[in-house]
């Protein structure tokens, strides 16, 4: 599929036209932004690995019959994906409290939720994608009560679905964030954007040990070893192979134990 003309550059990903006015190509980068762009770096290996997750989620999903943007990957950094006008509200699906949740509301780190919470972001940097509530979302015109009520019963959907997928190979998803656009062709809503270890917390079933962009965030390094980590455990990434070659340390004396 050949590249046209660059259409949109987001933080993390850039969106190019095709020959389709239908389709768009979206490319994967390694940059990583956190706090509304206000902490920045660039994570060798990063777009690969999330090219390669979203990938298999979004593909997993279709199968479910969660109609989503993803039509086919075409490199280590792109998919041919559906163009479609982003709604310009984040969806967060939440089962265990952390994050803004936490300080927002005092609730503590950690708190099972009883049901699934979904919350309502407005999609503008300037604001800081301030928190909306279904009130906002009706009054101003950004969905209507049937789009609404159509993406919040796809997102609990989705959230059964992956929580699934994800205890499956020892992971909880604690929370994440989907975007949804109208499609070009007939303005039907579809899931679109990705799903990657940048957009959901995932943590370890054992050890609680986190597995996605809060290793950015909070400068707990291994942030590439932690999405490889989830690219094997989903069967997508072999055992041996590494996106970024991993360091190892210096080899330590062993002990061996004799019986007398
Ligand atoms: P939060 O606790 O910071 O509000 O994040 C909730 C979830 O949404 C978490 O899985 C990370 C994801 N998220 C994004 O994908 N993009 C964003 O800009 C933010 C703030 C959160």
């Amino acid at each position: 599929m050949k590249k046209g003309k660059k259409l949109y550059e987001g933080k993390a990903k850039i969106i190019f036209a095709t020959i389709d006015k239908n389709t768009v190509i979206q490319h994967f980068k390694d940059d990583a932004t956190a706090f509304n762009n206000q902490k920045k770096s660039n994570i060798e290996g990063k777009g690969i690995l999330n090219n390669r997750i979203s990938e298999h989620l979004l593909k997993s999903l279709a199968e479910i019959g969660i109609r989503n943007h993803l039509i086919k990957r075409l490199n280590m950094r792109e998919q041919l994906v559906e163009f479609v006008n982003i709604i310009p509200i984040e969806f967060v699906i939440r089962n265990i409290a952390t994050g803004s949740l936490t300080k927002r509301l005092g609730i503590e780190e950690g708190t099972i939720l009883d049901k699934p919470l979904i919350e309502y972001c407005l999609k503008n940097d300037q604001l800081g994608d301030p928190i909306v509530s279904r009130e906002h979302i009706l009054n101003f015109n950004w969905l209507n009560i049937i789009e609404l009520d159509l993406i919040n019963k796809q997102c609990l959907r989705i959230n059964d679905f992956l929580q699934g997928l994800f205890r499956a190979v020892g992971i909880k998803l604690v929370d994440f964030k989907v975007e949804f656009g109208k499609t070009k062709l007939n303005e039907k809503i579809i899931l679109a954007d990705e799903i990657s270890p940048d957009t959901c917390r995932l943590w370890d079933q054992q050890t609680e040990k986190k597995l996605d962009k809060d290793r950015f965030r909070k400068n707990l390094g291994y942030v590439v070893d932690a999405y490889q980590e989830v690219a094997k455990r989903l069967g997508i990434l072999h055992e041996q192979s590494n996106i970024r070659p991993v360091k190892f340390s210096k080899p330590t004396a062993v002990k061996i134990k004799r019986n007398k």
